[in-house]
C-alpha cells in the first residue's frame, strides 16, 4: 500500500506551477546554467553557475592576463577590485560604499575582524560565541583568545546554546566581543540581528556577524542595526563559484581605530613605497591581506551583475514562499515516516533553508538516494538533511518534485541499498 497516496494533501503540482507563473523572479532562473533534470537545493553550500561567468572569466584570462599581463594591475583595475566589488556587495547587507572589502576565506576574514574587534575592548577578557556556530568560527576564535590573552592565560570563551546558557546569561562588563552567525548552518534558524546587536551593545561589547547563510538569502541591514563588523562568503547564495573570496564589513566609525589580525602589504597605506614599517590604509582597505585571487574575483564579478536588478524584499517573499511550501508538503506527505522539520516554522526566525530529521531512516543514505535521482541537497552529521532554497533559481515546482522523490525513496526504502551508505570525504 502506498502510504503517501493515503495522506490527504491540498497542494498539487498544478498549484506549484501556477505559483511559478505568477513569480516575479522566475525569469532569473535563465541566468543560471543548471543541468537538465536537476533540482538544485544546495545553493546554501555552493551556488549555481551563472551563465555569464565562463565567458567573463575567459575574457579576463585571455585579455587581462594573456594580453594585458602585468599592466592589468593598473589598466584593468586589478588592484582596486577588492574594494570595487565590496561596494557592490554593500547594498545586499545594508552597508555603505567604502565599508566592504573582499577578503580571502571566511575563516581568514573572521580572524581579521575578530582580532580588530577584541583590540577595541582591551580591558575586557571574554569572547562569546555559540556552541552550534559553524565550527571554523570557534576554531578561529581559539587562536584569537590565545594571541590576545596573557601568556598561559587565553581570553575566556563563553558559548551560548539553544538549551542555555542564553546570551543574557553570559553577557557582562567583561565581554569584549560576541561572534554569532546570523542564519545557522545546520538548522536555518535566524537571529533577530538588530535585537541581538542592541543587547550586545548594551553590555558594552562589540558585535561581529557571520553572514555566510544570509547574504543573498535574506535582507540584512547592518548599519540599520548599528552592528560593528561582519564577514561572509560569496560562494553560497551569491553564486561566486567554488572558493570565491569572502567579504569583510567594518562600520565606518570603527575603521580608523581598527587593527586587523593580519597586517599585510595590500592593507598598507602606500604598498608601493615598500616601506619597512606597516602603516594601515584608510578605511576598510586596511583589512586586505595580500594579492587577491583575481580569477575567483572575476567569477564573483560576473555573478554580482545579477544582483543589481534584484529587489531584496521580493527575494525574501519568494524565499519564504518556497520554504513554507516545502514545510507544508513535508508535514502533509512525510509525517508518516516520522520526518521532522527542524527549522523554525515562524518565518521571522527562518533563513532560506529547511533542515529535516528523517525519523527511522538513515538521513545520509536518503540524501544519497535523492542525489542519485537528481535532487541535490546535503547532509550534516549526525542526522540532518539540509535543503537550500535559492530564490533566484529554485521554482515552486522544484519543491514539489523534491518532496515527490523523497516520498518515493521512503516508500520504496531504496535508501537501504548499501551503496547509499558509503561516505565521501565531503558530505
Ligand atoms: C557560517 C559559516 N561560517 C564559515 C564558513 C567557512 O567558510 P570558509 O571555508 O570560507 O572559511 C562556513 C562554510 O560553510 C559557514 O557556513
Amino acid at each position: 500500500m502506498s502510504i503517501a497516496t493515503s495522506i490527504p494533501h491540498v497542494i498539487d503540482r498544478a498549484t506549484c506551477t501556477a505559483l511559478d507563473a505568477a513569480d516575479p523572479l522566475a525569469g532569473h532562473r535563465d541566468l543560471f546554467d543548471l543541468p537538465e533534470g536537476v533540482v538544485y537545493l544546495d545553493g546554501n553550500s555552493l551556488g549555481a553557475l551563472p551563465r555569464a561567468t565562463a565567458a567573463h572569466v575567459q575574457r579576463v584570462i585571455a585579455e587581462e592576463w594573456g594580453t594585458g599581463l602585468i599592466r592589468s594591475w593598473n589598466d584593468a583595475g586589478w588592484f582596486e577590485k577588492p574594494t570595487a566589488l565590496g561596494d557592490r556587495i554593500a547594498p545586499l547587507i545594508g552597508a555603505a560604499a567604502g565599508e566592504v572589502v573582499l577578503g580571502d576565506s571566511t575563516s581568514a576574514s573572521l580572524f581579521q575582524v575578530a582580532v580588530a574587534a577584541a583590540r577595541l575592548r582591551p580591558e575586557r577578557r571574554v569572547v562569546v560565541s555559540e556552541r552550534g556556530n559553524f565550527p571554523t568560527d570557534l576554531y578561529v576564535l581559539e587562536s584569537v583568545q590565545e594571541l590576545l590573552g596573557d601568556p598561559g592565560r587565553p581570553l575566556e570563551r563563553r558559548l551560548i546554546a539553544d538549551d542555555g546558557p542564553t546570551l543574557a546569561d553570559v553577557l557582562g562588563d567583561d565581554v569584549a566581543v560576541v561572534v554569532l552567525t546570523h542564519v545557522n548552518y545546520r538548522t536555518g534558524r535566524m537571529y533577530d540581528l538588530a535585537e541581538v546587536t542592541r543587547q550586545v551593545h548594551e553590555a558594552g561589547a562589540i558585535m561581529v556577524w557571520d553572514l555566510c547563510h544570509s547574504v543573498g538569502a535574506v535582507p540584512v541591514d547592518l548599519n540599520g542595526a548599528g552592528a560593528d563588523f561582519a564577514i561572509g562568503c560569496t560562494y553560497k547564495y551569491l553564486n561566486g563559484g567554488p572558493g570565491s573570496p569572502s567579504f569583510i564589513w567594518a562600520a565606518a566609525r570603527h575603521q580608523a581605530a581598527a587593527r586587523p589580525g593580519v597586517t599585510a602589504w595590500h592593507g598598507h597605506a602606500r604598498p608601493f613605497d615598500f616601506d619597512v614599517a606597516y602603516a594601515p590604509a584608510d578605511g576598510v582597505t586596511r583589512f586586505r591581506v595580500g594579492t587577491p585571487q583575481l580569477l575567483s574575483v572575476a567569477a564573483l564579478e560576473a555573478s554580482l551583475d545579477i544582483w543589481s536588478g534584484v529587489d531584496l524584499e521580493q527575494l525574501r517573499e519568494k524565499s519564504l514562499r518556497l520554504t513554507e511550501l516545502f514545510i507544508s508538503l513535508v508535514d502533509s506527505r512525510l509525517a508518516a515516516w516520522g520526518v521532522e522539520v527542524v527549522t523554525p516554522r515562524q518565518s521571522a526566525r527562518r533563513g532560506s533553508q529547511v533542515s529535516l530529521r528523517t525519523g527511522e531512516a538513515d538521513g545520509y543514505a536518503v540524501m544519497q538516494a535523492l542525489i542519485e535521482r537528481g535532487v541535490i541537497g546535503d547532509f550534516r552529521a549526525p542526522d540532518l538533511m539540509r535543503f537550500g532554497f535559492t530564490p533566484l533559481y529554485v521554482s515552486h515546482a522544484d519543491v514539489w518534485d523534491a518532496v515527490d522523490v523523497l516520498v518515493e525513496i521512503l516508500e520504496t526504502e531504496v535508501w537501504r541499498d548499501p551503496r547509499f551508505g558509503r561516505r565521501g570525504a565531503v558530505t
